[in-house]
């Protein structure tokens, strides 16, 4: 009767979703379709909470990744792996209607016009 004491725990502290898909007690991510490469590949480095409390596009995903292959030493996937990944996070955690859209990598921002003035070089031209 262990278990059954463990699958009750884990229906009245799982929060009711909307679409009702069961999440992962551990990771928190919704335990469909490709859940266990997201699992394997994404949490190494920090919490799966940075990708569950994230939103974003297929396109903004795979920015987010760009810029942790880049900067943070996230490994190259194969396009297939990639691919997975990112059909995974785009479909369960896109864009919500009423939130702000995903954060855009600050490298991929211009530069901030009310930014301080830095050293001007007066020999410029
Ligand atoms: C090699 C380490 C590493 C791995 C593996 C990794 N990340 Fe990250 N990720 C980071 C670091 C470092 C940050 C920045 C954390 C911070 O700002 O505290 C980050 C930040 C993030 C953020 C927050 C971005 C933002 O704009 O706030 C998301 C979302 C994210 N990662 C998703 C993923 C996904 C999805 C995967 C798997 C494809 C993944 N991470 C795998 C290192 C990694």
């Amino acid at each position: 009767m262990k278990k059954l004491g463990l699958v009750l725990l884990l229906l009245v502290t799982t929060p009711v979703l909307a679409d009702e898909i069961p999440l992962d007690p551990f990771s928190g991510l919704k335990m469909t379709g490709d859940w266990q490469i997201v699992l394997g590949n994404c949490i190494a480095c920090h919490s799966a909470k940075l990708i569950t409390q994230q939103r974003g596009t297929r396109e903004q995903w795979l920015q987010m990744i760009r810029w942790m292959q880049k900067k943070q030493n996230l490994w190259q996937f194969t396009p297939e792996i990639e691919d997975k990944i990112l059909t995974y996070l785009a479909e369960h955690y896109p864009p919500r209607e009423d939130q702000r859209r995903a954060a855009i990598p600050r490298d991929l921002m211009p530069p901030n016009p009310y930014a301080p003035p830095t050293q001007e070089p007066d020999d410029a031209g």
